[in-house]
Order: structure tokens, then sequence, then C-alpha cells
């Protein structure tokens, strides 16, 4: 499969997610030469532009690292072309058809690469303009979809069901960026490969798992849709869940995309849908220094919106290996810090042979700065017999010096054209996502729960410590 020569259709080519991430990816992938020397990139949105403006578009969040680089940026280029058009126009999807068969009768290429960089209320109709127009029996069809999947569990099962009358699931790639990080596909290697880790995997030693998101930047500009889903929908159900779910699943039987996401699917089968008592939800006001706005000062977020730019949520597998065990699932906008972490902490020390310790924690910091660390008791050096809390540290930066850690699209775009579905969401697991959130959700919608206020970069509402405290987590030595 991954011998195909593909064109690559980016649609939404003028907006935000394709310019700082999908065409900068291809270009990486490009430089890296994991993309042919034929491959051609067509962008396609409905905003004019002749192919220096075009160009300026593509070029503008790729950074270029030496002359190398810019050299390559202008190969790079010459493969790029636009076209402007409507998403529900027929004729506009003829005319692309008409350009991407100019392209391939040049390039030999045997397959075609859709991604939908759109918003979720064109979707559908692009998505039966290029069945309709640009499908063609004998080239192979690959089509990235970007969340939102939905906003509920009938929506996406309604858009899912759509999108199944066109394409096969098994042309469709939907991505979830978080499983192309570095650090999120180290997981299973971690679990499956180690066996100090694999066998204490497990409600009987494990007392709680944390997963920890945080941003420093709050909605900027983009309040409008943000303020439609809410940090729940934005990035708990989706990029932390998912790595909750690599956190807990079962060994695959092997590392074929369906096995990977059988096991998948069925340990988000066993989480029952978080219950009020386990939410806590926040929404920032300006900074304190008064310099930062809040949330609701975004003109473009409806007044007294009550929509959480901060959710912490508690949920429980009710299986074998993980009954009792609290997942404490905390994500916000306009923290103190950038972050996003696993903590994995462990029971007490049975006895009381040494006073004064720590529990055992494997932390996986997944950004910024990548690392594995274990938290571990140690005797303080010197005369005494002192605990004293260590790490065993795997830093990336001073453990992997030479070797770049590749962008999240970059890794998920290529395996999108190897054919591998592994790192992409399965419909059945997308459903088995919105049947954990989609009841609390409701509940917020309603406006049943009035989000606790934080300033813009402290960290998080109060109540957050009590929260976590409540479901195991306890702090250690010297923290
Ligand atoms: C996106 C969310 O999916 O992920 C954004 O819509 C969020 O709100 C982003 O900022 C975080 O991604 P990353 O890769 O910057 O951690």
């Amino acid at each position: 499969d991954s011998k195909h020569l593909y064109t690559v259709v980016v649609l939404g080519a003028s907006g935000d997610l394709a310019t700082k991430k999908t065409f900068p990816a291809l270009f990486g992938l490009y430089k890296n030469k994991y993309l042919s020397q034929k491959t051609h990139i067509i962008g396609y949105a409905r905003t004019k532009m002749n192919q220096a403006t075009f160009e300026g578009h593509v070029s503008k969040h790729i950074k270029l690292k030496s002359e190398g680089d810019k050299a390559a940026l202008q190969q790079f280029l010459r493969l790029c072309s636009y076209q402007s058009g409507q998403y529900d126009q027929d004729n506009d999807f003829q005319i692309l058809e008409k350009h991407i068969e100019d392209l391939e009768r040049n390039s030999g290429a045997t397959a075609r690469l859709f991604y939908m960089a759109l918003p979720p209320s064109v979707f559908i109709n692009v998505a039966a303009n290029l069945k309709k127009n640009n499908y063609r029996e004998g080239i192979k069809i690959r089509l990235i979809v970007e969340k939102p999947f939905g906003k509920d569990l009938e929506s996406s099962r309604k858009l899912a069901k759509d999108l199944g009358a066109l394409f096969s699931e098994n042309e469709v790639y939907r991505i979830d960026h978080y499983l192309g990080k570095e650090m999120v596909k180290n997981l299973m290697i971690l679990r499956f490969a180690n066996v100090i880790f694999g066998s204490v995997w497990n409600r009987h030693s494990i007392d709680n798992v944390q997963i920890t998101f945080k941003e420093k930047i709050g909605t900027e500009g983009r309040g409008g849709y943000f303020d439609e889903f809410g940090i729940i929908r934005d990035v708990m159900q989706n990029h932390i869940l998912q790595i909750l779910t690599l956190v807990a699943m079962e060994p695959p039987v092997s590392l074929d995309a369906e096995d990977v996401r059988d096991e998948k699917v069925k340990v988000l089968r066993f989480i029952p849908p978080i219950v009020k008592e386990n939410i806590l939800l926040g929404q920032y006001i300006k900074s304190e220094d008064g310099k930062e706005p809040g949330y609701l000062d975004d003109k473009t977020v409806p007044k007294g919106s009550k929509t959480p730019t901060y959710a912490a949520a508690t949920l429980f597998i009710e299986n074998e290996r993980w009954s009792g065990v609290p997942f404490v699932l905390k994500c916000g906008k306009a923290l103190d810090q950038q972050k996003t972490e696993i903590r994995i902490q462990f029971k007490d020390v049975a006895g009381n042979l040494f006073s004064n310790l720590s529990r055992n924690e494997i932390v996986i910091r997944v950004q910024p700065n990548e690392a594995v660390y274990v938290k571990m008791m140690n005797k303080e050096p010197g005369l005494g017999t002192k605990t004293i809390i260590s790490d065993l540290d795997l830093s990336y930066s001073s453990r992997f010096i030479d070797i770049a850690i590749p962008e999240a699209y970059e890794s998920l775009i290529l395996d999108a054209l190897n054919g591998d579905h592994s790192n992409f969401v399965r419909d059945d697991e997308l459903i088995a996502a919105w049947k954990i959130f989609t009841p609390i959700l409701q509940f917020i919608d309603q406006g049943k729960i009035d989000p606790i206020p934080y300033p813009y970069g402290s960290r998080g509402p109060k109540g957050v410590s009590e929260f976590v405290a409540k479901h195991g987590y306890t702090r250690g030595q010297q923290e």
C-alpha cells in the first residue's frame, strides 16, 4: 500500500488548521523524503487566491532552519497549486476533478488523499461532492477528517451514518492529533515491552491515575467556536480520553490497527458515564494584574456564557484490572503553564519500617520536554538512614540529543498515506467515547453547573486540590 503515489487535496486550505498544521506537516514529510518528488498538493477553499498568495499562505507557518530547508521549500511550492470553489457546488468539484486528472496524467499518481480541514457545517456537503465528482474506480481514496465529530452521541451517530453512506470505514481516517504525539505513541511500548511496568499496571498496585492538560493561552479570537463546545468537547472527550485509553487498555493480540482499536473500544465500554459529583468546572476571568482578559471579555463569546474553560472529571473503569481506581482528568486554558502529563500514583508501602515515605509515581510528560520519570524512595546519602524522594529520569532532551521529535501531524499524515489506521479513531470508538460524556454534557448545556471563576494565568479554580485529594491523590515529600 505504501507504494502508492498520491495527489493530496487539502480542503479548507485557507483556514487556520491547514496553514498552521497541515501544510507544515506535508512540507516536513517532503523535506525528509517521505513524500515523492512527484506528489502534487492542491489547496481548495472559498477564498480567491492567486498562486503567489497561496504560496505565501502555505509557507506562513513553515519554519526554515537551514539553507537546505529554503531550497526544499522552493521545490515543495512547485508541487502546490490552488483552486477556489464553493463547498456545495457540483461544478466547482468537476473543475477540481479536471485539475486532479491533469496532474495525475503527468505524475502517474494512483491514489488520492483528501484532507478535510473544514468546519462541521460544510463537512457532509464536501464529502458528498467528493464522492460524486472526485471518486474514481481503481484509484485509492483516503479521507482524513478532523474533529469536531459531532457534539454528543446523537449528532456523532448521525455524522457517522452520513459519512458511512459515502465512504467506507476503511477509507476514513479520523484525526486525533494527540495520537501522533511521540509520548502518546510510546505508551504501548512502555506498558507492553517492560516487565517492571507491565506487572504492576493494575488496581492491586496503582492507587490513582491523573491526566493533566494545561495551556497558558485563553481562547484568543477562537471564542466563537469554543463557546459552542467548551473544554470537555474541545480537549477532554478526545485528546485526554485517548491518552486514558492507551494507559488502561489490555494488550492487543497484535499491532494490527483493528486489534489495537478493538482493545481501545473495549476499555471505553467499561467506563460508565461521568456523574455530576465527579465533575468540577471553571471559567477564567481577568488576570490578577488586569492585563489579560477574561473569557467573557472575548467579543466573540456570548454575554453570560457558562461554557467551561476548565474541567476536572473522575472516571472509573469497571473491569478486573481497574475497578476502584480513579482516573482524574484535568484540562484547562489560561493557566499558569503549558503541560500535558500522565501521573500514575502507586499505593502506600505496607508496614512501617520507614517513616516519611512518598508514594511511587510514574510520570509520562507528553509536552513540553518529553520525559518519563519514576519517583522513588532512596536513602539520603550520608550518615544516618533518612529517606528521600528521588527520580529515575529519562528526559528526551538529554538522552536523545540528535533525534528530532516529529510533529504529530507529520506522523499521522504519513500513517494515512501508508494506509495504517492504528492511530486514527474508529467509528465505534467515537460512539463509546460520546456515551461516557453525553449525559454530563447535556446537564452542563442546560446551564445547571456554574463554573468556578479563576484568574487568567492561575493554577485553576479553587477546590481542584480538594477534588483531586478526594479521589486519592496524595502529595509527596517535598512537594
Ligand atoms: C486542539 C484544541 O484540538 O488541541 C485546542 O481544539 C487546543 O483548543 C489544542 O489548544 C492543543 O493541541 P497541542 O498540540 O497544542 O497540545
